[in-house]
């Protein structure tokens, strides 16, 4: 069973802790480094968790105090929710983990009435881009260099989200997509 909940403030060195550690086993996967990071002051941690839907994941059954997984949404623009710092710790991946993850950012977009979900994900990542494909997500056609390492791309993913109060359309659902 994967529990997901939105961070409070409380939660700033946990996310600081799994953030970090995103960073140094997965540096292909994110924009932004370890060594940038580190170097953060507890204020930024804080702000994270303000400016928009920062959630963490827990497999009771392997810990109940341990994040297993980290995802963030951020407003971009009145419409668009943009999906940030997926990571599953390693030994928790293949569990349901990334899709719980996913499924709670679509769920927070939708209920903020966003039109749209949007990503970048490194363009070898392939267990990203799968699960990302599961969840209903495209790609856009926008590539660009990824800011860490210049020499990898990445490129970008979205899944368009209903408006509350009509029914799905059936172009923006995946077949196992969470909305
Ligand atoms: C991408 C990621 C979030 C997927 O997490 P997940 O919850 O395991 O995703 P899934 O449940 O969809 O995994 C599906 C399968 O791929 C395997 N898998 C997933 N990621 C893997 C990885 N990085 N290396 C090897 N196998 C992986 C899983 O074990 C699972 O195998 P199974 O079907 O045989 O059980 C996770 O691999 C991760 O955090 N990677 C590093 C950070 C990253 O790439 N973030 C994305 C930024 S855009």
């Amino acid at each position: 069973m994967v529990l997901v909940r939105e961070t409070v403030t409380g939660d700033w060195q946990a996310l600081r802790d799994i953030r970090l550690e995103a960073l140094r086993d997965a540096p292909a996967a994110f924009g932004s480094t370890y060594e940038r990071e580190i170097l953060r002051p507890e204020a930024h941690w804080h702000d994270r968790i303000a400016r928009g839907g920062t959630f963490l994941a827990f497999l009771p059954e392997v810990s109940a105090a341990e994040p297993a997984g980290l995802i963030g949404g951020y407003p971009e623009d009145p419409v668009t929710v943009e999906l940030v710092s997926m990571y599953v710790r390693p030994r928790a991946r293949g569990c349901g983990v990334g899709e719980a993850l996913v499924a709670t950012v679509i769920s927070w977009a939708r209920a903020r009435n966003a039109a749209s979900v949007h990503l970048w994900v490194t363009e070898t990542n392939a267990h990203a881009r799968a699960l990302y494909e599961r969840c209903g997500f495209a790609l856009t056609g926008e590539r660009q260099p990824l800011p860490s390492d210049p020499a990898l791309g990445e490129v970008a993913m979205s899944r368009t989200l209903p408006c509350r109060g009509t029914s799905p359309d059936p172009r923006s659902s995946g077949r196992s997509g969470p909305a």
